[in-house]
């Protein structure tokens, strides 16, 4: 058998990544990771939530374990993420009074939190998501009415990047988002990035979450966004690559009686044909892209089993259930 992974395949394009907990780190599973990848994410360890359960208290467990992990098999990390609407903890947002907290509070608080994560794991992890999902999916709006925006305005993006550059100037720092191939999101993300560069905030690069389906992004949308996000002398890291087998915008209401979740060969056509796409696309742009990485590692389990937009299994990465490359997998690493 083949001795090489999609590490090996990419060395001279970009480092290849997979997101990951602590029950992935034994076994058949953990021999996956290390013949296939070169850079490892936390899916959940690294949030807030998760990470300072109450104020001033640090759970490092899991946390710990992946990075340990990671060093010791030479695999780099990226850290994923340091403000984000979702997964905060239950405390953040309210003072001692159980009133809202003030911006200066607030703000104190994202300062405590981004020094100390950062600063634990300095030189250790080579990228951080800063700020997650700050723009709203409504084209009408700006940015996304999160208890960040409302307390902080704008300024909590501005603040976290500082905080973050002054724990590990030598960490690279992203601004990472979904639906970022959209034209109408696109433009609305280029906005911001480009008002952080006017400010002369420390930001290195654009991380696209890539949770995508059949049917998007086309060529052209993929393209004109790495494009425009480089065009602002960003890097570019695809953070969360997945291919959903059933489109985005159809919740599981949309699915008919008796309708089954078989993953067909026809699904498994197309699938392997948009794989084979983006990753061409992707080794086209070498340049600006610094990393690709998957959100899971085979279709064993994938968060979008679980998350309720979707509601049924889905197979979208490049091994299958029993962790054998997939059809898209070949493509992914058929260069022609
Ligand atoms: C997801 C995890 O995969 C799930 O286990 C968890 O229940 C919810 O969060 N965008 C992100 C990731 O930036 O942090 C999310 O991860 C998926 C969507």
């Amino acid at each position: 058998t083949d001795k090489r992974g999609l590490k090996d395949f990419y060395q001279s394009y970009f480092s290849m990544g997979v997101a990951v907990g602590v029950k992935n780190l034994v076994g058949d599973e953990a021999e996956l990771i290390k013949k296939q990848f070169n850079s490892l994410t936390a899916e959940n360890a690294m949030k807030m939530g998760p990470l300072q359960p109450r104020e001033g208290f640090f759970y490092w467990k899991d946390a710990d374990s992946i990075v340990n992990f990671a060093v010791k098999n030479g695999i780099r990390i990226r850290g994923h993420n340091l403000c984000w609407h979702e997964q905060t903890p239950n405390w953040l947002f309210k003072g001692k009074d159980g009133k809202e907290v003030t911006k200066d509070v607030l703000l104190q608080r994202l300062k405590d939190h981004i020094t100390t994560v950062v600063s634990r794991y300095k030189g250790k992890i080579y990228a951080w998501d800063v700020v997650n999902e700050a723009i709203d999916d409504d084209p009408a709006k700006f940015m996304r009415d999160s208890k960040w925006y409302q307390i902080c305005g704008e300024d909590f993006i501005v603040k976290a990047f500082e905080y973050a550059h002054a724990a590990d100037p030598n960490a690279k720092l992203y601004y990472n988002d979904y639906n970022t191939e959209r034209p109408e999101k696109r433009e609305r993300i280029y906005k911001l990035l480009k008002s952080l560069k006017d400010k002369g905030v420390p930001v290195d690069g654009v991380g696209l979450q890539a949770h995508w389906s059949l049917q998007e992004p086309t060529e052209i949308e993929l393209s004109t966004a790495i494009e425009r996000y480089s065009s602002l002398g960003l890097k570019i890291q695809f953070t969360e690559v997945d291919m959903s087998i059933y489109p985005w915008e159809k919740n599981k209401r949309d699915r008919k009686p008796g309708e089954s979740d078989e993953f067909t060969a026809e699904l498994q056509q197309k699938q392997a044909e948009q794989y084979a796409m983006v990753f061409k696309l992707f080794r086209e742009y070498k340049d600006v892209i610094t990393n690709v990485t998957f959100w899971n590692i085979s279709d064993r389990h994938s968060w979008l089993d679980e998350y309720p937009v979707m509601g049924r299994k889905n197979y979208p990465l490049l091994f299958d259930t029993h962790l054998q490359p997939k059809k898209a997998y070949w493509e992914v690493i058929n260069f022609k």
